[in-house]
């Protein structure tokens, strides 16, 4: 299948040209993708995926191995393909894989069934090696954008879809006010922990955050002999999914979709999430840890300031508590901040769109308005409510988005702007 349609060197600057540029090779791509294949069997798009990876879910199955993570959060039935029973077939013959309550799948059944997802579509060379810095809206030829990529060359398309994960790291302000130098691996987020390769025998070490992240890599550290102090701002958060499962169908969804009022939305997705939670069995786990005294939870909890002093950081919390640690892990998730978000700086100098508390307004297809650019994962959330950042608002933004894509639309110039 040809994705790019040819190339032209010009001024110095290799212009490549197809239809539709997805930016991000993560389950949210892979999942627009199927569908996008499955609704366009007659005529196949012309897309390429954009990651610096290379490959598809690069980052996700990273992240599942640095943290330790056995199995999903999520239920069988959310995958990235289209068929919804595809994930269980896959599984009959390892249905040890599936762990209850809703068969939520294992680490390894997901990757491998991932994988045969990615070659029963044909996707296996789909991802194209390149970060894009830039999306620049191009003026003289409505419809059409230009996307910077970090090695020099651009890409002309028509349409652009947005799956590049949730934004920036949350770092939490007293890792920002420090001055002195510290070893790196001793603060960092929880993006950067890989626990295969620490020893951590011995040693104390503080997590920050009450989400499933400070949960897993608590578990994994006290695995590796090490005591831990897990500390939350607000009290522990006991949920099996992060909002309630009304959230992924029309329990709860056709009201959303009926508010008009954009404020609303967002409250309504705040009221549903709510923060950070752990799951039942990772609230078991940590409790028998603190009965093991491996594991100090501490409630309601903020760190004032640290200091890297004599090979150990000294902490002090609001309350007025004080000890010392070894290392600091602050598992406070990313942030989701549309008006910071370094791809759309130029698109919203073009195509101003009202944004609610960091989430753009979109149109019912998750297009920025205005233009033939679709957003998906957790800036979607004002139109898919609170799963959006899961696989679940990946199968509901595919869906949205395939009947904008699918289309009929005007034949590809050959013209370069
Ligand atoms: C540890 C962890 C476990 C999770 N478990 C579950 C679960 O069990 N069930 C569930 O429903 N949800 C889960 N989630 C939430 C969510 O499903 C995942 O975060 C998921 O990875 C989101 O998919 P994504 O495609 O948006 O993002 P990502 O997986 O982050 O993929 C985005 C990709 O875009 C690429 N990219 C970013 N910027 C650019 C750029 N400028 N140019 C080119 N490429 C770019 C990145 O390199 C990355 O490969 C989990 C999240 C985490 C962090
Ligand atoms: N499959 C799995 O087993 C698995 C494993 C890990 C993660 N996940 C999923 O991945 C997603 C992200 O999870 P996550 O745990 O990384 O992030 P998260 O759910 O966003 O949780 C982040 C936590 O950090 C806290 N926080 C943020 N800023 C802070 C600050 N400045 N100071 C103190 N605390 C701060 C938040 O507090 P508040 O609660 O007060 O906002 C929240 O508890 C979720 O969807 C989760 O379900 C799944």
């Amino acid at each position: 299948m040809i994705i790019i349609i040819f190339d032209n060197l010009r001024e110095g600057v290799l212009e490549l040209q197809t239809d539709i540029a997805i930016i991000g090779a993560g389950p949210q791509a892979l999942t627009l993708t199927t569908h996008l294949l499955q609704k366009g069997q007659r005529k196949s798009p012309l897309f390429v995926v954009l990651d610096p990876s290379g490959t598809w879910m690069q980052r996700w199955q990273q992240q599942f191995m640095a943290q330790d993570i056995p199995y999903l959060r999520s239920p069988a039935a959310h995958h990235p393909d289209p068929n919804p029973v595809a994930l269980r077939t896959f599984a009959e013959s390892r249905p040890q894989e599936l762990f209850p309550p809703y068969d939520r799948p294992g680490r390894q059944l997901f990757q491998d069934f991932c994988q045969t997802v990615i070659q029963q579509w044909s996707l296996q060379d789909r991802v194209m090696a390149a970060e894009v810095v830039q999306i620049e809206p191009i003026q003289q030829q409505r419809h059409r954008f230009r996307l910077w990529l970090k090695d020099g060359r651009c890409l002309l398309v028509r349409r652009v879809v947005l799956a590049g994960g949730d934004g920036a790291l949350n770092v939490p302000g007293w890792v920002r006010s420090l001055q002195e130098d510290y070893p790196a691996e001793r603060l960092c987020h929880s993006v950067q922990v890989n626990l295969s390769q620490l020893q951590l025998r011995g040693e104390q070490i503080l997590i920050v955050g009450g989400g499933l992240t400070s949960g897993h890599l608590a578990i994994g550290a006290v695995r590796r002999e090490a005591k831990v102090k897990l500390m939350a701002r607000r009290q522990f958060q006991e949920k099996l999914f992060d909002a309630d499962p009304g959230w992924m169908g029309p329990k709860y969804l056709k009201g959303f979709c009926a508010e008009p009022d954009w404020h609303q939305r967002w409250q309504m997705i705040q009221t549903a999430r709510n923060g950070g939670s752990l799951t039942p069995e990772m609230m078991v786990q940590l409790r028998r840890a603190r009965r093991d005294k491996t594991v100090e939870l501490a409630e309601n909890c903020q760190i004032e300031w640290v200091r890297w002093q004599s090979g150990r950081w000294q902490v002090q919390c609001t309350d007025g508590d004080d000890f010392e640690c070894d290392r600091i892990w602050y598992a406070t998730g990313r942030g989701l901040d549309a008006s910071r978000h370094p791809l759309l700086q130029e698109v919203q100098r073009y195509f101003s769109t009202e944004i609610v508390n960091g989430l753009p307004v979109l149109d019912p297809h998750l297009r920025w308005l205005g233009c033939e650019l679709f957003v998906m994962g957790g800036l979607a959330a004002l139109q898919v409510g609170p799963f959006s950042r899961n696989l679940r608002g990946a199968k509901i933004a595919s869906d949205r988005i395939v009947e904008a894509l699918t289309k009929p639309t005007v034949a590809l110039s050959r013209a370069v702007a």
